[in-house]
């Protein structure tokens, strides 16, 4: 037996969580913490809110609230999220609690009492007008890379390339909107440089064979590039407070407090249990985890073991296995562009289906690439093997034991070949899944356990009890007692995957009223699960069919959410100055034909249009030549304002306007009756 601490990322508190956290993070932590306390491990499964940073601080100037309103709205929801989807933390706690500001700034102390830092003055940028630094995201200018004007200090959103908030042409601030300037500020810097010896040993020798490629990839590409000092701390007002002279206004970076996090949840927990927390971070036996996205590797793989060593009474991570990302109908998952199945609108649609969501995240998780969910393979992972297998397996065994035994496990008779290949096919399960999961091969898992309940499926299907009973009833009692300690083993070895049907299944077994051992170890000894006699309760079906309408009615949110956006993200312009009725009856409007069209040389944009109006023929002059050539716009009906004063444009009197739009796509439109309408020319249009 061994302690373990298992640690799950932090979520922001500036939205609610989705199916990307879920897949990549904490199904998988949730099914390897499982698995080890089933295994009779002493396992900390630890977690909490990561509630400082500055986008929860932009987030609530934004809806005019204080960041401690948001962090508290979305504390709550995430944690119901985490209870209803049965992640089994053992504790979760978060960074605005007292027990994490002490434990993070007594941390820092530590490391700046031992000169683990260094102390640099730089110039950051200011706005003079709000009176503070600006962080990276409070800055907005033109991206040096691709132009685009309103990229982010740290990165583009546009181009993806990340850089310097000096770097940006133009820049601005989020704030006031003022041009910021540069201003001197001291913080205090980890030098990561000097650790670059230890981490290299530590991970690129000492864990080549046993962390994922995607991980050691990058953490290789990360040190072979060098590593640079990398500031701690924050001029801001929303975080912990720096805890030493001469630091007013400043704060812990977030990503040195939030990893810290981690341990002052353990801290909570252990507290509450009467317990030591200290074995569960500085016992040089115990294993600790980092469960985690990918985005987060550098922060778990270099940045916090720099500081766990740089402290020096701290355990290092025995692995980080990191996931890459789950996209949703082939996009990017995003809070920002409510392109997500949110967690707690999922169980709303789909009440009591938690598994079926845990498993097809499992089944198709992104471990090794990036990877897609689609609502087509939800149902049809749901409905071709949670309920055609695994369901329907179980509910054979419930039925006919009732059917035929009256609900009592039957007494087997002589075993058949068949039986007893059976037999020991499922001890070798819970070896086959063990190996599985503690390579962090979830999904692998996953399908060996639907693979034992195929073998339950094929098995009943196979020796056909349904056909037999007519003529041979002992051969149904070896049958059924077979199946029913496959259901058993099925009832054990899905708890860390499906740990709500896996209580349901131990309910209709009647597993309470039974002194059996059903440990996985059990399953590999052979030993009998269900015994002879026992009588089992009728129970519910376990998984059911998921319909087209269903699945349907998730795709059409999906594509209002994508609606939403295209239409959020057109700029509108706003509303110009009222004006009176006098203002606007002043204008004629006609309904008139474009008989004629030249583009005017050396320019971009003119046709000059000849317009039959109802009234005369006369020449306008139209800037759309971008949108059309001067052959396709002569027969179109357009609107024309034919009382606007004349102007003279490159040599030529326009007498008049065409009344055009623009599309979606920044595209000229005629605003007209179409040319085969029945409108007649120099009608007013009113
Ligand atoms: N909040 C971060 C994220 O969602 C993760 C923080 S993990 C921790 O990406 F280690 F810092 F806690
Ligand atoms: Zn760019």
């Amino acid at each position: 037996m061994s302690r373990i601490t298992i640690t799950a990322a932090l979520p922001y508190t500036n939205g609610p969580i989705h199916i990307g956290h879920l897949a990549g993070v904490y199904v998988p932590a949730d099914i390897y913490a499982r698995f080890l306390r089933l295994q009779g491990h002493d396992v900390a499964f630890i977690c909490g809110s990561d509630e400082h940073g500055v986008p929860i601080t932009i987030k609530a100037k934004k809806e005019g609230v204080s960041p401690q309103d948001i962090v508290d709205k979305y504390h709550a929801i995430i944690e119901k999220s985490f209870v209803d989807f049965g992640i089994s933390f053992d504790n979760y706690s978060r960074t605005s609690a007292p027990i994490h500001h002490k434990t993070a700034a007594d941390f820092f102390k530590t490391l700046y009492d031992k000169g683990e830092f260094i102390e640099e003055v730089t110039e950051q940028l200011y706005d003079a007008e709000a009176n503070q630094f600006l962080a990276d995201r409070f800055i907005i200018g033109t991206c040096p890379k691709c132009g685009y004007e309103e990229s982010y200090g740290d990165q583009c959103e546009n181009c993806g390339t990340s850089h310097n908030a000096t770097d940006l042409i133009n820049p601005k601030s989020a704030i006031t909107g003022a041009t910021p300037s540069l201003k001197e500020t001291r913080h205090w810097f980890l030098p990561l440089d000097k650790h670059e010896a230890f981490l290299r040993e530590w991970i690129l020798e000492g864990h080549k064979k046993d962390w994922k490629p995607n991980v050691y990839g990058q953490v290789k590409s990360w040190i072979d590039d060098g590593l640079r000092p990398r500031a701690v701390t924050r001029d801001l007002d929303w975080g912990i407070k720096v805890p030493v002279e001469g630091a007013e206004g400043k704060v812990l970076y977030v990503w040195f407090d939030a990893p810290i996090g981690y341990i002052s949840s353990t801290k909570e927990w252990a507290e509450r249990e009467g317990i030591d927390w200290e074995p569960y971070w500085k016992d040089k036996d115990t294993k600790l985890y980092h469960f985690i996205g990918k985005d987060n590797i550098v922060f778990h793989c270099i940045i916090f073991p720099a500081m766990l060593k740089a402290e020096g009474s701290y355990i290092l991570p025995e692995n980080v296995p990191a996931n890459e990302f789950l996209n949703l109908e082939g996009n990017k998952l995003s809070t920002s562009r409510n392109w997500a199945v949110w967690l707690h609108e999922y169980l709303n649609e789909f009440p009591q289906k938690q598994d079926v969501l845990r498993y097809v995240l499992t089944a198709n998780a992104p471990e090794t690439k990036d990877n897609d969910f689609t609502w087509k393979d939800f149902q049809a992972r749901n409905n071709n093997e949670l309920v055609a297998i695994f369901g329907n397996f179980i509910n054979r065994v419930v039925v006919l034991t009732h059917k035929y035994f009256d609900g009592r496990v039957p007494k087997p008779q002589d075993l058949l070949n068949v039986d007893k290949e059976t037999l020991e096919n499922v001890k070798h399960y819970p070896k086959i899944i063990s190996k599985s999961i503690e390579r962090f091969r979830f999904r692998e898992a996953s399908q060996e356990l639907m693979n034992l309940a195929r073998l339950g499926n094929k098995y009943l299907a196979d020796e056909e009890p349904w056909k037999v009973i007519k003529e041979d009833e002992s051969r149904v009692q070896t049958i059924m007692y077979i199946a029913l300690q496959i259901a058993a083993a099925l009832a054990i070895l899905s708890e860390p995957f499906l740990p709500f049907t896996s209580n349901k299944l131990k309910s209709i077994l009647g597993e309470s009223k039974l002194d059996s051992d059903w440990s996985w170890q059990g399953i590999t000894e052979g030993r009998e699960l269900l015994s002879v006699g026992h009588v089992i309760e009728k129970g519910e079906l376990l998984f059911s069919k998921i319909e087209n309408a269903e699945v349907d009615q998730q795709l059409a949110k999906l594509e209002a959410s994508k609606k939403a956006n295209e239409a959020a993200n057109s700029k509108v312009d706003p509303q110009k100055e009222e004006i009176s009725w006098n203002d606007f009856s002043k204008l004629d409007i006609r309904v008139g034909t474009i008989l004629d069209a030249k583009k005017i040389p050396k320019t971009k944009k003119l046709l000059a249009l000849k317009v039959d109006t109802g009234i005369d023929v006369r020449t306008i002059v139209s800037g759309i030549a971008e949108s059309f050539s001067a052959d396709e716009v002569v027969g179109k009906k357009v609107t024309v304002l034919v009382n606007l004063a004349p102007r003279e444009l490159r040599g030529i009197e326009s007498q008049g306007m065409i009344l055009m739009a623009e599309d979606e796509a920044g595209k000229l439109v005629f605003v007209n009756p179409d040319e085969h309408s029945k409108l007649v020319n120099g009608l007013p249009i009113s």
